[in-house]
């Protein structure tokens, strides 16, 4: 199966989400489970932000062993000599160079040409590979590019030295049909695209991340980006749990594997929510709070008798605690006769029809049924001898 690598920018990109700064401390310890995680690439952050973000680079570079570790650096001489600081003691460095190619971005942001735009991101990957051997260029905005300046950029960018081209899809505008399709002209068209690794770095506007990354996937990149539990810069990054139990679980679709530890994926959730002050919401796909709870009757049935029927990941498989069958207005009489015998109660046929009917009556006033609840119940009504 095709390996495709996985790069993390939770502390760089991730840490971009309005309201969140992380310690040197909290983005070591993040950084240190990202690699029991078995992500192959970390963003450490951005150097030449501030002297705190270049300070904790430097830290997370002292820590970090095996993972390839990265600063972003705009193509400017002085950014990259800051990536160059933060990253002098890491064992396997990478400068992550940005440089935006989009019309509006060219016009408005940069004032540059298409020209000038080619001679800048020539000059500063040719500048960082002075000092790093490996280079990945970013061209900001690449899904609003025309298509045949985005070649040209690509080609360039692989004349001057770059390792990696990152072609992102900045503000979350692609859709997965066009996204693919831009990456199959650029790797049928580009010179020299097979001296590089391909990479995609999506963000979630119209909610498309996962599916735009899961496109370029299918159109033959060899990494992809984003944070853990999706958090970023507006509505956030491609979340890089949802794309990797995709890829494990549609292996015969996509024919991929990235190699991460999935028993890992839960802590790791947990410890940036717990660090970021971000909550997880309880529906969200793979790492959310109901993402392996039951409540409806039919759906409860199903899962005592085989639980393949209403999941496709077991919880454990993540390094989640089992699944859940939660007793609510829609469950059913099998879950709750589970329930019963769980608590210890062995009612008879009518006892349990009698305590059914009253616990249906409650799930209509009460929203969370506890074990508690359960129990009053039926030590109110059904004779003691049950229990
Ligand atoms: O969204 C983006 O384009 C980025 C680049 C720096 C890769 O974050
Ligand atoms: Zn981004």
């Amino acid at each position: 199966m095709r390996k495709i690598y996985v790069f993390d920018t939770t502390l760089r990109d991730g840490e971009q989400s309005p309201g969140v700064s992380l310690t040197t401390e909290e983005k070591v310890e993040i950084a240190l489970q990202l690699e029991r995680l078995g992500i192959d690439r970390i963003e450490a952050g951005f150097a030449a932000t501030s002297p705190g973000d270049l300070q904790s680079i430097r830290e997370v570079a002292k820590r970090v062993k095996r993972a390839t570790l990265l600063s972003l650096a705009r193509c400017h001489m002085k950014d990259i000599d800051a990536a160059v600081e933060a990253l002098k003691e890491a064992e396997d460095p990478c400068l992550h160079l940005v440089l935006a190619t989009s019309p509006i971005h060219r016009e408005y942001k940069l004032r540059m040409s298409q020209d000038k735009v080619l001679e800048t991101a020539e000059a500063a990957i040719r500048y960082g590979r002075k000092f790093f051997d490996k280079v990945e260029f970013s061209a900001e905005d690449a899904s609003r590019t025309e298509i045949e300046f985005l070649c040209k950029v690509t080609a360039t960018a692989i004349s001057a030295g770059a390792t990696v081209v990152n072609l992102p899809d900045t503000v979350g505008f692609a859709t997965p049909d066009q996204f693919g399709a831009m990456f199959r002209t650029i790797k049928s068209t580009v010179p020299g695209i097979e001296k590089i690794q391909l990479s995609t770095h999506c963000h979630d506007d119209l909610g498309m991340a996962t599916a735009n990354t899961l496109a370029a996937i299918a159109n033959g990149i060899d990494q992809f980006e984003g944070t853990i539990n999706g958090i970023g810069e507006r509505a956030g990054n491609t979340c890089l749990e949802e794309v990797i139990m995709a890829l494990e679980t549609r292996s015969d679709f996509y024919g991929a594997q990235t190699g991460i530890v999935l028993s890992e994926i839960y802590n790791t959730s947990r410890l940036v929510s717990k660090y970021t002050g971000m909550s997880v919401p309880g529906n969200k796909a793979i790492v959310g709070a109901n993402a392996f709870a039951h409540e409806s009757g039919i759906h409860q049935d199903g899962m005592l008798k085989h639980r393949g029927t209403y999941e496709i990941i077991s919880p454990e498989t993540i390094g989640a605690s089992s699944s859940k069958l939660v007793l609510g207005k829609h469950s059913g009489r099998h879950a709750f006769k589970e329930k019963l015998a769980d608590l210890g109660y062995s009612p008879n046929e009518e006892q349990l029809n009698i305590a059914f009917a009253k616990f249906k009556a409650l799930a209509d006033r009460k929203k969370h049924i506890l074990s508690e609840d359960i129990r009053a119940l039926m030590d109110e009504n059904i004779a003691n001898e049950t229990k």
